[in-house]
């Protein structure tokens, strides 16, 4: 496995690649890896010849007060999980070499960027979506992988992919969770013991509304009220938001319709959580 820290590197090995005429798979991430982010590495490597992971914590994602100081970075751990896994390619650069002095174009995905994670993380969206533009133009994969636990996310880079023409093919993957049903997550090793059951109140409300909804409940708003009285029984998890949105344009579903995005983001302790169900149509 090599690990390249300058666009330089990345864009001969694609270079070479391309000549073989080999396809060249891309995981973005920034570290702190677990089995959620191997998942893709391994959707990844099965569907292309090749596979680069970045490995950068991006700071125009994260707010003034947020954790990227703090955020976890476990380099020399990850490198060894992605070499198990069979990675070609490490792409591991500093921020100067993202953003050199005077960058100042950024990509705003309007409207979607405003809503949800966007809503109470101002600025987190236009972040992530000038981020994963340049790592798309640095990389040039055929295909990218995201995970499934950041939805907004995912409806952000969806319509940025179509919007700005980008020669990939976005592929999303199921959200990985550990036994007890918590989504994975980098933040998750932030919780004290306490805080990791607390935190298991947010995938029993989704896994609640979505036993309902199998059971023929389809309108969002008892789903929702469902998921909430789960919620509110555990009065240590601060909640954010507790959506049923439609899963494309992260707008209120009032119907089951083509299938909803039931999703929330709360705060235990002083880590914030994310995680969401698809629900079926009917
Ligand atoms: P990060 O939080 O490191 O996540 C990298 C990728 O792993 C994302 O696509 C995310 O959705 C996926 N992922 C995280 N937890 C997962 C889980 N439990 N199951 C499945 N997939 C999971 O998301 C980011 O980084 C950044 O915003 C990034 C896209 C890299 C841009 O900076």
């Amino acid at each position: 496995m090599r690990i390249f820290t300058t666009l330089a590197e990345v864009r001969a090995a694609g270079r070479e690649l391309r000549a073989a005429r080999k396809t060249l798979g891309f995981v973005p991430t920034m570290g702190a890896l677990h089995e959620g982010h191997l998942s893709l590495v391994r959707a990844a490597r099965a569907g292309c010849d090749a596979v680069t992971v970045s490995i950068f914590v991006n700071p125009t994602q994260f707010g003034p007060n947020e954790d990227f100081s703090k955020y976890p970075r476990t380099f020399a751990a990850d490198c060894e999980l992605l070499e198990s896994e069979g990675v070609d390619w490490v792409f591991a650069p500093q921020v100067e070499e993202i953003y050199p002095p005077g960058a100042i174009t950024f990509v705003e995905v309007a409207g979607l960027s405003d809503r949800l994670d966007g809503a109470s993380r101002p600025g987190h969206f236009r972040g992530v979506a000038t981020v994963v533009a340049k790592l798309f133009n640095i990389v040039a994969p055929d295909k990218a992988f995201f995970g499934q636990k950041d939805a907004a996310q995912v409806a952000v880079l969806r319509q940025m992919v179509r919007d700005l023409n980008f020669n990939l093919e976005l592929i999303v993957c199921p959200t990985s969770r550990d036994p007890d049903g918590l989504a994975m997550s980098s933040r998750n090793r932030y919780l004290s013991a306490a805080e990791r059951q607390q935190a298991l109140a947010l995938s029993r409300a989704l896994h609640a509304a979505e036993r309902q909804a199998a059971a023929g409940v389809h309108d969002p708003a008892v789903l929702l009220a469902e998921a909430h009285a789960i919620l509110d029984q555990e009065p240590a998890v601060r909640l954010d938001y507790l959506a049923a949105v439609d899963p494309d344009t992260l707008l209120p579903a009032s119907e089951l319709g083509n299938g909803i995005l039931l999703t929330v983001a709360a705060f235990v302790g002083t880590t914030r959580l994310i995680d969401n169900v698809i629900l079926a149509g009917a």
